[in-house]
C-alpha cells in the first residue's frame, strides 16, 4: 500500500496526538505516503486533506485534543455521502484509513470497508464504550482528571459536611464513573448499567453520617435517568444534608495523556501501519489482557457490551 490516510472523528481524547504521531512515522518509516485528514468525516466530505511529513507530529506526544481537529458528522449518517467520501479517498489514492475514534467513527469506517477502503479502527473516546477493547485511548486520562476532581471536592465537602454529587461523561457507559468510583472512594455510583435507586443512595449517605463521617461523594454518570439538579434536590429534601452538584464536563477531554493513554495510542497506531503494509483486511485494534490486538471489523463492533459486576459490588463494600 503505497498511501494511506489518517482522521480523528467523534469527541476528542487524550492520547489522540499520539495515535496520529505513531501512524504518520510509522507509515513514513514503511515507505507508505500518510495524508492527513482534518475534522474528521465531515473535512473528507470537504476535501480538507494533505501530505504529512515527520515533523508533521513533532511536539505533540503529549498534547491532548487533535492536531487533526475533529467533528461530529451528520451528513455520514447518509449513505450518499458516504459513496462520496469513498470516490474523494479514491480521487486522493488513499487505499487505506486509519479511524481515531469512538463507536459512531468506527462503525463510519465499517461503512467506507464496504466501498473498497481498508480501514483501521482505533478506539478513541474516553468513554470506554467499545466492548472489543479493554480500554479505549483517553479513558485512563480521562478517570485521572475525575480522580483529582474527587480529592479537591472532598476537601471542601468535608469541611463543610457536605454531600456532593459528581456527574461525569461517558454516554450510555458507566466506566468512568465506575472506575472514578473505585479509585476515589467514593460512597456511592450511579450507573446507567444499574437500575437507580435514589433511596438506596440517601440510605447510604444517613449510615456514613450516623457512623461519623464528614461528607459523602456520590459519582453519578450523565447517561442515568434523573438529572443532576433533580437528584440533589431528592437527596437533600430526604437526607437533611446539604448537598452540591458538580459537573466536569469537558475538563474531562483535555489535558496531557497519561503513560497508560500515549501507549495504547503509540503501540495501536504502530499496529495499524503494520496490518495495512500487510496487505491485511479491516480491522478494529485495542487492547485484552495488556496485548494489542486486531479483529475482524464488522466482528468487533458486534461484541457484546461487557460490565463489572465486581467492581461496582466492591464500592459499596469499601465505603461502608
Ligand atoms: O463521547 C465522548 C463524549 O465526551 C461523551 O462522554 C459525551 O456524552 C459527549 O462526548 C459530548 O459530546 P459533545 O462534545 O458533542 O458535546
Amino acid at each position: 500500500m503505497k498511501r494511506i490516510g489518517v482522521l480523528t472523528s467523534g469527541g476528542d481524547s487524550p492520547g489522540m496526538n499520539a495515535a496520529i504521531r505513531a501512524v504518520v512515522r510509522c507509515g513514513i518509516d514503511r515507505g507508505m505516503e500518510v495524508w492527513g485528514i482534518e475534522r474528521g468525516y465531515e473535512g473528507l466530505l470537504d476535501g480538507e486533506i494533505r501530505p504529512m511529513e515527520r515533523s508533521s507530529v513533532g511536539d505533540i506526544l503529549h498534547r491532548g485534543g487533535t492536531i487533526l481537529k475533529t467533528a461530529r458528522s451528520e451528513r455520514f449518517r447518509e449513505d450518499k455521502w458516504i459513496d462520496k467520501a469513498a470516490e474523494i479517498l479514491d480521487t486522493f489514492g488513499i487505499e487505506g484509513l486509519v479511524v481515531i475514534g469512538g463507536d459512531g467513527s468506527l462503525h463510519g469506517g465499517l461503512e467506507l470497508s464496504h466501498r473498497g477502503i481498508t480501514v483501521m479502527g482505533l478506539p478513541g473516546t474516553i468513554d470506554n464504550d467499545l466492548s472489543y477493547t479493554d480500554y479505549t485511548i483517553g479513558f485512563d486520562t480521562a478517570v485521572s482528571t475525575v480522580l483529582d476532581a474527587i480529592s479537591k471536592i472532598r476537601d471542601t465537602s468535608s469541611a463543610h459536611d457536605r454531600t456532593t454529587v459528581i456527574e461525569v461523561m461517558g454516554r450510555r457507559c458507566g466506566d468512568i464513573a465506575l472506575y472514578s468510583a473505585v479509585a476515589g472512594g467514593a460512597e456511592c455510583v450511579l450507573l446507567p448499567e444499574k437500575k437507580e435507586d435514589i433511596n438506596a443512595v440517601c440510605r447510604k449517605i444517613i449510615e456514613g453520617s450516623n457512623r461519623g463521617k464528614l461528607h459523602s461523594i456520590i459519582i453519578k454518570a450523565e447517561g442515568t435517568p434523573t438529572s443532576g439538579t433533580e437528584l440533589i434536590k431528592v437527596i437533600e429534601e430526604r437526607t437533611g444534608k446539604e448537598t452540591k452538584l458538580v459537573v466536569l464536563s469537558y475538563l474531562q477531554r483535555g489535558g496531557s495523556p497519561t503513560l497508560n493513554d500515549r501507549m495504547l495510542a503509540t503501540l495501536c497506531g504502530a499496529k495499524a501501519v503494520e496490518l495495512l503494509a500487510e496487505g491485511s483486511e479491516s480491522k478494529a485494534i485495542g487492547t485484552a489482557d495488556g496485548q494489542i490486538v486486531a479483529y475482524d471489523l464488522t466482528e468487533a463492533l458486534e461484541m457484546p457490551g461487557r460490565f463489572s459486576e465486581e467492581l461496582y459490588k466492591l464500592i459499596d463494600t469499601l465505603s461502608k
